[in-house]
């Protein structure tokens, strides 16, 4: 079945004693629409489980960004497969971007999925099940204008109870022309600031102490009354006025909630505004890093991929950062092998990273995204040996800079907020400076969700590692 309306019709609650397994795939936004899923499904009667074998819906969200991302997901779905031949009740779906992208041809080739929902979608998910437990298939991959699921509160399960997530807009504008998300996630749209400091308050009455706000593009959050963001210039004038942008945003938070420490992710070099450094450096409770990712060091390459930023710009914006928050980090994003990268275009990637010094980075290969404008233009035509070769040089860089900036911080000291314990070690605690660089230090008798100074005494390319004073 092909759901034509987007419209949810309201269901009961009822006591359908169903339990559903979610398992999410690819970035913080998709863990974050995991949350509204859950909180959409527990209000229809079902429950979480932690164990697969018991349920009797499992729900995959997943990614389409690379081609190996997509790839682990079919893997996981051909590993579940038999779960169906032990409990022929149990209904298995897909859930964002892939859904979005591969549509109901899911169900008709893979044939082991019975429910598709694109990320725009969860709202009728109630009606989606009712059709998957009638026997029928379910998809629904409408795109919307204005969905940002600002009314539901996120049911927050795998969470440490300190650190949450808030979305603040959905969907993307900038059209790079190796990325797969306008087309998954739709246009740009952002969400009601009453909903976002509504969703905060919950959270710091639940004890939470760090939010991050997110979106694809944080930079062009413009809350107008509703609406895409393209669509702006068609405003009231009142609306227009009255409008709030990403710096406002910030600020409203940031005075709102005082005791909270404030993180934002993802920043775009070209849609990013001074105020929103002056925000920064105005409010304590405001971390200083940024997530700032430029994806090549060369602007004939940066040109290619429509990053509306030159090599220039974005050095620029990191310096003017620099002088006016000297202790903020910074962290990017990079590809290599981007159709018709020179060896002289690798070389300006690798030299724009001394220069900026990052204190980490996500860097990538390039994957051609069928549909992008890349894929449909250009030839993908960096042999994946040399791909993978400039991708290792970027690395090993990139661990250079990490190490080299971490071991700046031993022998000072640096304000972490207790997060979880350890991965390593059950008499340590973990948790995250206001540069977003993890700390360890012994347990003693401290807890999570407490601000502590840590004494840095030494360090790898990813943790300080130190003691509480
Ligand atoms: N190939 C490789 N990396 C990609 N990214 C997005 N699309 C692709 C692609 N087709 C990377 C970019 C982006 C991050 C989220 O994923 O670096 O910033
Ligand atoms: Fe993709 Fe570019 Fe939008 Fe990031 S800014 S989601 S890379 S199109």
């Amino acid at each position: 079945m092909i759901v034509e309306s987007k419209e949810a019709i309201k269901v009961e609650k009822t006591t359908l004693d169903k339990k559903f397994h979610l398992i999410s795939y690819g970035c913080q936004m998709n863990f974050a629409d995991s949350e509204v899923v859950a909180s959409i499904l527990e209000s229809i009667g079902y429950s979480n489980t932690n164990t697969i074998e018991n349920s009797d819906l499992i729900l995959l969200n997943t990614c389409s960004i690379r081609e190996k991302a997509e790839q682990t997901i079919r893997k996981k779905l051909s590993s579940i497969d038999h779960l169906k031949k032990k409990n022929r009740t149990l209904k298995i779906g897909v859930l964002g971007c892939m859904a979005e992208r591969l549509k109901e041809k899911f169900l008709i080739e893979e044939k082991i999925v019975d429910l598709v929902v694109g990320p725009d979608a969860y709202r009728d998910l109630p009606n989606l099940l009712k059709e998957v437990n009638s026997g029928n298939d379910a998809v629904n991959v409408l795109l919307s204008k204005d969905e940002t699921y600002g009314d539901i509160n996120p049911q927050r399960f795998n969470t440490n109870g300190i650190s949450a997530f808030v979305s603040i807009t959905r969907g993307c504008d900038n059209m790079c022309t190796f990325c797969v998300v306008p087309f998954t996630r739709g246009r740009e749209r952002s969400r009601d600031p009453k909903s976002i400091i509504n969703e905060i308050l919950d959270l710091e009455n639940r004890g939470y102490k760090e939010i991050t706000l997110l979106g694809q593009n944080v930079d062009s959050y413009l809350w107008y009354g509703g609406g895409l963001k393209k669509d702006f210039k068609n405003a009231s004038e009142i609306q227009k006025k009255t409008a709030v942008n990403f710096s406002k945003l910030l600020d409203l938070v940031a005075n709102e909630f005082p005791k909270m420490r404030i993180r934002f992710t993802t920043s775009n070099p070209q849609d990013f505004h001074d105020e929103v450094i002056f925000t920064m450096k105005k409010h304590k409770n405001i971390c200083n890093h940024i997530h700032l990712p430029v994806q090549s060091g060369s602007d004939v390459i940066l040109k290619a991929m429509n990053r509306q930023h030159s090599r220039e710009e974005y050095l620029k914006l990191i310096s003017k950062i620099k002088q006016i928050l000297p202790d903020c980090g910074f962290s990017h994003d990079m590809i290599t092998g981007f159709p018709n990268e020179t060896a002289q275009d690798h070389e300006l990637t690798l030299s724009l990273m001394e220069e900026v010094k990052y204190d980490f980075g996500f860097m990538f290969k390039y994957s051609e995204r069928p549909g992008t404008l890349a894929s449909r233009k250009l030839d993908d035509n960096i042999d994946e040996e040399t791909k993978q070769n400039r991708l290792s040089e970027i690395i090993n860089l990139q661990q250079k800079h990490s190490l080299e900036n971490l071991s700046k911080y031993v022998g000072n000291t640096t304000e972490v907020l207790i997060e979880k314990e350890s991965k390593k070690s059950n008499d340590h605690w973990a948790g995250r400076n206001e540069q977003n660089i993890m700390v360890v230090f012994p347990k003693k008798n401290l807890h999570p969700g407490e601000l502590v100074e840590i004494f840095i005494e030494s360090n790898t390319a990813t943790t300080l590692i130190g003691k509480a004073i």
